[in-house]
């Protein structure tokens, strides 16, 4: 049987049924599935109650697994999953899930930078193509994922802003955003973790042409121009970008999967009680291989 896709918001969200998640996906759904991510950008899959190593595999249809930099930093006595590729989205107090987190606990205060829009891993050379987020356990009120359409907010920006957005490469890196909410991220034991890294402002399609805003929390400064300048033009281009006829607020049920492709999309968490309720997702992330396609020029900087 071949898989159903709703337009839940048309070429922008798209609810897709009749595909088992938990059981291994032939080639001609998961075929199905990225033509769905392109003509969409986000994918919701409703009642899948897929176990962490399903995930995985599921995920490893569509490309080269990343690790995050939360994983990365993890100690391994402070991991809750020994597979560095299933990233601990909870609230939970170093995985153990009869615990939360305090309320000044670092983990807790680096995690609320979700909270901001960004794109994942766009503070990487190679940032994230694909992210899957799965929901286990839901808070009763709040605690909604956002998605702002990266492709439209681009479309509809007038034709000298379009002109001026083509010409920009920005510079990311994960210190910009943790400073953003006033936490000041180390930099003596990362080494080049830290180091921002170029991508530009608008970012093509290979294959189909589209443009999109590579927009982010992350950014903070933008190539030959002066930081205050630049931070003052992100924040209305973010602005402009985020505004709610470009949003679409997921609220999450048990066993929601949502896919999003980070090149065409930014995200950010929604708040809810984090100190008495609880909230259990699992990700995992796709290198984003396009994107090298896309800014060739920038591969060199690596
Ligand atoms: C993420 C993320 C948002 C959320 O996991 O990358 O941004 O709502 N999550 O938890
Ligand atoms: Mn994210």
């Amino acid at each position: 049987m071949s898989i159903n896709i709703r337009a839940v918001q048309q070429g922008f969200v798209g609810e897709v049924t009749a595909i088992n998640l938990c059981a291994p996906i032939t080639q001609a759904q998961a075929d199905a599935i990225e033509k769905g991510m392109d003509d969409y950008a986000v994918l919701t899959f409703p009642g899948q109650p897929m176990t962490d190593e399903q995930q995985v595999a599921f995920t490893r249809n569509f490309g080269q697994l990343e690790i995050t930099l939360a994983g990365q930093m993890a100690k391994p006595g402070e991991r809750r999953f020994q597979q560095l590729e299933l990233g601990d989205i909870s609230n939970y107090a170093n995985g153990d899930t009869s615990r939360h987190y305090a309320r000044e606990d670092k983990k807790r205060l680096y995690a609320l930078a979700n909270r901001l829009w960004h794109s994942d891993a766009s503070f990487r050379a190679v940032g994230a193509g694909y992210t899957l987020l799965h929901a286990r356990v839901v808070p009763s009120k709040g605690g909604n994922t956002e998605f702002a359409d990266m492709r439209a907010a681009y479309l509809a920006l007038d034709d000298d802003a379009r002109a001026e957005a083509d010409s920009l490469v920005c510079h990311h890196s994960i210190v910009y955003s943790r400073e953003q909410i006033g936490l000041a991220v180390q930099s003596a034991d990362q080494g080049d973790k830290l180091k921002p890294v170029p991508h530009k402002l608008v970012i093509q399609d290979p294959v189909n042409g589209r443009k999109s805003l590579y927009l982010s929390s992350h950014i903070g400064a933008i190539e030959g121009w002066p930081v205050p300048e630049a931070r003052a033009y992100l924040r209305d281009l973010t602005e402009h970008a985020t505004q709610r006829r470009f949003v679409y607020a997921h609220e999450w049920r048990g066993n929601d999967l949502v896919v999003w492709d980070n090149r065409t999309v930014m995200h950010r968490a929604r708040p809810f009680k984090d100190l008495q309720e609880k909230r259990d997702l699992r990700r995992t992330s796709l290198k984003g291989v396009g994107l090298e396609v896309r800014a060739p020029e920038l591969r060199a900087a690596e």
